[in-house]
């Protein structure tokens, strides 16, 4: 069986434990935290798993076919440097670090080692995304003109800033739907330039032929997860914030101003951190390789660091 270990049982952790707990392919096997108390409700919740206070003893004395780390952001390139020098897979949350060397570092290491680095953009894995990718690959409602992406409310990190923890998810989407297209021009703006870890963000980025805007904030009275993608013959409204109907198709009807016909589609509800999961077990098993490869990972991070050059 693929045993997985698990680093960090604070807020995201334990979603990630659960669907691993669930997974068909991996047996949940051991979960480490710094935190007793962490590790005390993992073991009220996983009865059967071991527990670690630390990650080396965990990895120093088991066989891990893939380890999980979600810890804070700037502890992810020492953890998972130690993890891959023992030969062993990663799936580190994301950022996987915060800049590019670090990044091309640890491939480096992965390629050496011959292991697989993965990292946890949920959003690529969801249905509604991959509901939009197939509109855009098959051409259905036109060219996709423009794109807005609105993702407010998060918890507020000491570690990093909102660029890399949300941004983050809009480059990994923007980057996994338009991958065919080229960037041409990049303006960010911050809100709060003085402040170390800045709240508040907002993107433009031109790609050929699409115009894409990323509003970015921490600190807002209601959690926003709001993607608006104007084609040609129809505008689609992704909201991942609601549980059944996340995709709205208004069609437009006469090329009127203002006329439009509403479609619901049904779409792929399975939870996202499942679905990498599995592609992360047909990726290793199978040695499958689809468009989240090395390449797809570090072009996020070369996108992050282009943007970063210009705050
Ligand atoms: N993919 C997503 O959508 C998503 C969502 C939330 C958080 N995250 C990412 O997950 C990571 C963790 O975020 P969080 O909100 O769960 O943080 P958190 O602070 O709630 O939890 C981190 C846990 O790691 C433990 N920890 C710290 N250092 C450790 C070490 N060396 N060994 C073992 N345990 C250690 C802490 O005790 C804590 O319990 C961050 O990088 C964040 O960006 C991703």
């Amino acid at each position: 069986m693929n045993n997985v270990l698990i680093i960090g049982y604070g807020y995201w952790g334990p979603k990630l434990t659960r669907n691993f707990s669930n997974s068909n392919y991996f047996n949940l096997h051991s979960i480490c935290d710094l935190n007793n108390s962490k590790l005390k409700e993992a073991k009220k919740n996983y009865p059967n798993v071991k527990i670690y206070t630390n990650y080396q003893d965990a990895i120093r004395n088991n066989k891990f076919q893939l380890v999980v780390i979600s810890t804070p952001t700037t502890t992810h390139y020492k953890i998972a440097k130690k993890i891959i020098q023992n030969k062993m897979n990663v799936l580190v949350e994301k950022p996987l670090c915060l800049n590019l060397k670090e990044h091309l570092n640890l491939n480096r290491l992965a390629k050496y080692n011959k292991v697989k680095i993965f990292i946890d953009y949920p959003f690529i894995h969801s249905g509604g995304i991959n509901y939009v990718k197939e509109l855009i690959k098959n051409n259905k409602y036109g060219k996709i003109n423009s794109i807005e992406s609105y993702r407010e409310q998060a918890p507020i990190r000491k570690d990093t800033d909102v660029f890399w923890d949300l941004s983050i998810h809009d480059i990994s989407i923007f980057s996994y739907l338009l991958s065919k297209k080229r960037i041409l021009s990049i303006k960010p703006i911050i809100y709060n330039k003085k402040q170390k870890n800045f709240k508040k963000i907002s993107i433009f980025l031109q790609y050929n032929n699409t115009n894409v805007f990323i509003k970015n904030n921490w600190d807002s009275p209601t959690k926003i997860r709001l993607i608006k993608f104007v084609f040609d013959k129809a505008i689609v409204y992704l909201d991942e914030n609601e549980t059944l109907y996340k995709i709205k198709i208004y069609k437009k009807l006469n090329n009127q101003f203002n006329n439009y016909s509403l479609e619901v589609p049904n779409i792929d509800l399975t939870e996202p951190l499942m679905n990498l999961i599995n592609h992360i077990y047909y990726s290793i098993t199978k040695n499958k390789n689809n468009l989240l490869n090395e390449k797809f990972y570090t072009n996020v991070t070369k996108t992050m660091t282009m943007i970063q050059n210009r705050l």
